[in-house]
């Protein structure tokens, strides 16, 4: 057999058609990165909060991470857009740690972050965290140990807050691997998904308990 037996051949009008979808979705991504509104993507599980959701998280690190801080936001690139949104007035030092690339119109503050390798992550940001805001991509137990490592590695010690928003499914897992978390009053809402989801953080704050 030879090597050309395994090759496709398309049609002119397949070839087309091909192109123009190819060309399409650069032309998207471009825009995209653009305008910095990037479309949920579910094969990467992303569902992205309800802008009420966003905006009051965002006020969260604003106000309880405390000045000059160093947030990290985890597998929540929604939260990140609403800190970049007020960047400018900003008492925080805001990363974004995300999986999908097209996150990287963030520049240096888009930190390319795979849960499967938790250990990956800047060295300058090694123990100087003091802030971490996360929702991990899979309601898993599994996904779960690994972000743990992550934040393990991240945090500067106890004292670093964590807000951690979830499946409610993750409860019993939460509670073994990060045992100083407590459910919050406040519970983030998604637009298009009905999961019963929840919040959980490990100090006493006054916004996420009223
Ligand atoms: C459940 S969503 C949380 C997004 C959040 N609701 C928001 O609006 O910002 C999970 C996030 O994890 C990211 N993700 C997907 N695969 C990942 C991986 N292998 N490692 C780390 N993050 C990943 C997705 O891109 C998505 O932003």
């Amino acid at each position: 057999m030879s090597d050309s037996d395994d090759e496709i051949t398309l049609s002119i009008e397949s070839m087309n058609a091909l192109k123009e979808f190819l060309k399409e979705r650069e032309e998207t991504v471009q825009k995209e990165q653009e305008t910095k509104e990037i479309q949920e993507d579910w094969q990467l599980s992303q569902f992205w909060y309800a802008e009420e959701t966003s905006e009051h998280v965002a006020k969260v690190l604003e106000t309880e991470a405390g000045e000059s801080s160093i947030v990290v936001c985890l597998s929540t690139p929604s939260i990140y857009k609403v800190l970049d949104k007020y960047k400018e007035t900003s008492k925080i030092n805001s990363f974004l740690f995300e999986y999908d690339k097209r996150f990287s119109c963030y520049g240096d503050r888009f930190c390319f972050y795979d849960y499967n390798q938790p250990l990956n992550v800047p060295k300058e940001l090694v123990e100087k965290v003091d802030y971490i805001c996360l929702d991990p991509p899979f309601l898993s137990e599994e996904c779960l140990e690994k972000v743990t490592e992550t934040i393990k590695l991240l945090r500067k010690g106890p004292e670093t807050k964590l807000l951690l928003m979830t499946g409610r499914i993750q409860w019993p897992h939460i509670q073994r691997l990060l045992p100083d978390m407590k459910i919050c009053k406040f519970e983030p809402k998604h637009p298009r998904l009905q999961n019963d989801f929840f919040a959980c953080c490990n100090y006493d704050s006054k916004l996420l308990f009223e």
